[in-house]
């Protein structure tokens, strides 16, 4: 006799691992670590940010450990940590690095997880590589953080149309800042990508916000039946 009942360790296991996303952007300081820290801790998910260009603030790792308010065995190191705030290609010429790919490779986690990439879409890695070439090779859905105001719509459209055309998973945008009564619409007309969250302007950052904003936005239930409809 086939064994007909679900092994429910396996069926959790499969779900963690659908909550693994990159989260990119539309440019460089759009929301990406906020947007990462408002999902790692609403999920519980590992974090990683493999290249992090700069480090006289704080790296994107310390602010995410602040604000998510996790476990830091949760922060999985950066593969690269580049001394200037510059595009990642430039950043490691000045500190006389290059990327080796052989250390991008995904982590291996049971578990939700999320990627937090660097810049915008089309920023070098190397002198021929694109980060969006490495989002390819990764091969996890993206969720797109972009700005609410003028300008989101040229540049929300062109990132869409960048990452279709490598046939990159788009689970869906994070439209970000104060509410906009026309472009999250505008948006989801000419690209079909729903908008998994308008994403307010916060006078006051922190984790106690950010759950009560999880909650009332009903993440996780959007994510569910995002992924249950496009079956990923
Ligand atoms: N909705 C928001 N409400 C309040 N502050 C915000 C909001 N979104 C972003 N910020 C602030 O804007 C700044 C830039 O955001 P963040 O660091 O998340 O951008 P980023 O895309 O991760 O930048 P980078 O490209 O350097 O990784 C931060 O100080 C962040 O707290
Ligand atoms: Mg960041």
């Amino acid at each position: 006799m086939g064994n007909y009942y679900p092994n429910n360790e396996k069926i959790m296991s499969n779900i963690n691992n659908k909550f693994q996303f990159v989260i990119c952007g539309t440019d460089t300081d759009i929301g990406k670590t906020l947007i990462s820290s408002f999902f790692v801790r609403g999920l519980n998910a590992f974090y990683w940010k493999p290249i992090q260009s700069g480090i006289e603030n704080s790296t994107d790792s310390q602010t995410l450990e602040k604000l998510a308010r996790i476990n830091k065995a949760k922060i999985i190191n950066e593969a690269y940590v580049f001394t200037k705030p510059l595009s990642p290609h430039w950043a490691a010429e000045i500190d006389q690095k290059t990327i080796d790919f052989n250390f991008l490779h995904l982590p291996k986690v049971n578990a939700p997880l999320i990627v937090e990439t660097a810049g915008g879409l089309m920023v070098p890695l190397t002198r021929n590589f694109l980060q969006i070439d490495q989002i390819k090779k990764w091969g996890l859905p993206v969720i797109l953080v972009c700005k609410s105001s003028l300008g989101t719509l040229n540049h929300t459209l062109l990132s869409i149309e960048a990452l279709q055309k490598r046939n990159i998973n788009i689970l869906g945008l994070v439209v970000n800042g104060e509410k906009h009564l026309d472009n999250p619409k505008t948006l989801v007309e000419f690209s079909r990508i729903p908008v998994i969250a308008e994403f307010p302007y916060l006078p006051k950052v922190d984790s106690n916000n950010l759950d009560i904003l999880w909650k009332e936005l009903n993440i996780k239930n959007k994510l569910v039946s995002i992924l249950n409809t496009k079956a990923i």
